[in-house]
């Protein structure tokens, strides 16, 4: 019989082995692939001491293909809770030095098992992934697994926030999870995300690709738009992780936290009364209005290098979060494509889903015409947009700079579509479409027929301009419910959120509605 000694003694022995279940050569392989441990992940993003992991001895079942001869304590992943800047959140970390970090069983029902604490207690889910997939030893059993935690993605999603840390290969059943989640942050030239790898790719298609081309950080964020940032390093990844939660509430019953704000919420910012080039076909950096309306001009960017005619990000006015969504007349004059109505639906869904208020800057000359935006199904995917600001119900407050012109006037968070609060600087064009665009189609015979056609579009233009080219129209139909000078702007958003701080709307009741998806 063992004493209690020797049975104390026996817990911190499997403690330490539990430190480091694949031997520290492993913990050198991974440094050596310039990685961090799984634990020292978790070390390195939470506040210090305030980890408590969960299923620290669990092992596998299997006894297939030698397995019973191999045990790794906690099989693989690092669960529990902690708290990061004071606030309670649930992670996993994937532990690639046991057996790549693949997914098996128990792997899975770890992962599981915070996932269902974390909705129960309303925190954030954080998973750190570094993983080949789905455990081959283990076959079917693997994919149940996953199913199970993509299952658990799907009812937290919109009650939690769901963060995915890429931070090394992700292969197979691997992506899917964050695929589901709120936010991936990847690191550079490090992590990788793709459903099948190069060799196989290979075999199948005859193509070649490399690991990074196919699915690096770079990619994602510029190409595919999968994932929303990138980190130089596993530091900056910690970082934007901090900063991104730093705005968000801990679940969808609460308000995102305040803080105090020492920036003067009815701070005029004079140099916005300069920005707006006279010319209708110059361009601007829609990031030169966003910086300076902000507190602390801290504007936090999402997906800020995929489809770049859009900015969504985070910031603060007088200490309240808010979602940002602006066109951004520097990349293709700011038009609304695909990509950019994709992208801009799914934060407007999020900050919906999590009670951030949608503040919306338009400058915009409309959608993209063409075969390619047309056969790639632009209408659908423009109505996404348009759903998804339509059926938001955080405050709405939008503010038109310039262009606000056809189809994309009414997406970009209208009256119509029940934005709370519309202004628009004295430079806004709101109209059905451009001047040379409007007279060229209206008045197609006066111009063919008149002696010095050149001059008589210039005319009709200009009258055109003079006549449609400016915001009062709109505002005599109370489509727009003030015009400000834009120096005013920020006192325009914090006074319109105080006034919205209670804002309540009522849906009729239905299952879910059926975003064109
Ligand atoms: C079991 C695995 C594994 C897996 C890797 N390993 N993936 N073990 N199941 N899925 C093991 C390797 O055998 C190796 O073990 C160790 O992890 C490290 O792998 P390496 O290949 O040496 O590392 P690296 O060169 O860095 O390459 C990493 C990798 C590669 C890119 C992830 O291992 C890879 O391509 N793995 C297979 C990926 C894949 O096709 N997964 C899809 C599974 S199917 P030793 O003992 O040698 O150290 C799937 C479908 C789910 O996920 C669908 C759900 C919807």
């Amino acid at each position: 019989m063992k004493t209690q000694a020797e049975k104390y003694a026996e817990l911190l022995r499997k403690r330490e082995l539990a430190q480091a279940p694949a031997g520290a050569g492993a913990i050198e392989k991974q440094h050596e692939r310039g990685k961090r441990t799984a634990r020292e992940r978790v070390d390195s993003l939470v506040d210090s001491d305030s980890f408590i992991e969960l299923d620290e001895f669990a092992v596998h079942r299997t006894t297939a293909f030698g397995m019973d001869q191999k045990e790794f304590l906690g099989d693989g992943v690092i669960t529990g809770r902690a708290t990061i800047d004071g606030r309670q959140v649930f992670l996993f970390s994937q532990d690639f030095s046991v057996l790549g970090g693949s997914l098996g069983e128990v792997f899975a029902e770890k992962i599981c098992k915070v996932m269902d604490l974390a909705m129960r207690t309303g925190s954030p889910m954080i998973g750190i992934n570094d993983s080949g997939g789905a455990r081959i030893q283990e076959g079917v059993v693997s994919l149940g697994g996953y199913a199970e935690i993509f299952w658990r993605n799907v009812q937290a999603s919109g009650v939690i926030p769901q963060i995915s840390l890429i931070a090394g290969p992700c292969a197979g059943g691997a992506v899917y999870s964050p695929a589901i989640t709120d936010f991936i942050i990847m690191t550079e030239k490090i992590s990788q995300m793709f459903i099948t790898g190069p060799e196989i790719i290979k075999t199948v298609t005859g193509e070649d690709v490399s690991f990074e081309e196919l699915g690096g950080a770079m990619t994602h964020a510029t190409k595919s738009g999968v994932a929303q940032l990138t980190a130089a390093d596993e530091d900056e990844m910690n970082d934007l992780t901090k900063t991104l939660l730093s705005y968000l509430p801990q679940n969808n019953l609460e308000d995102p936290p305040r803080f105090a704000c020492d920036d003067d919420p009815a701070r005029n910012v004079m140099e916005l009364d300069d920005l707006i080039p006279d010319s209708p076909n110059k361009p601007y950096d829609m990031h030169d209005v966003i910086t300076p309306i902000v507190d602390n001009e801290d504007f936090f960017e999402i997906a800020p290098l995929y489809a770049q005619n859009i900015i969504t990000g985070f910031a603060r006015v007088n200490g309240q979060s808010i979602g940002i969504v602006a066109n951004q007349p520097k990349f293709l004059a700011g038009v609304l494509d695909i990509s950019s109505s994709v992208k801009a639906a799914r934060f407007v869904r999020f900050c919906d889903a999590f009670n951030i208020p949608l503040v919306t800057f338009v400058d915009v000359p409309g959608f993209l015409p063409g075969t390619e935006q047309e056969y790639g199904g632009i209408i659908s995917h423009g109505a996404k947009l348009l759903y998804a600001f339509a059926e938001a119900t955080v405050p709405k407050i939008t503010i038109i700079t310039r262009k606000a012109y056809g189809g994309a006037y009414d997406v970009m968070a209208s009256k119509h579509i029940r934005a709370d609060v519309n202004v628009a600087w004295p430079t806004a064009e709101i109209a059905v479409m451009g001047a040379e665009g409007a007279v060229k189609t209206i008045f197609r015979r006066e111009i063919a027929t008149a002696q010095n056609q050149e001059a008589k579009m210039k005319e009709l233009i200009d009258e055109y301009t003079e006549r449609f080219a400016n915001p009062f129209i709109a505002a005599q139909r109370g489509y727009i419910d003030e015009i400000v000078e834009a120096h005013m702007t920020r006192r325009v958003i914090s006074k319109s959120l105080e006034m919205l701080k209670n804002k309540r709307v009522d849906r009729p009741k239905r299952k879910h509605g059926n975003i064109p998806l």
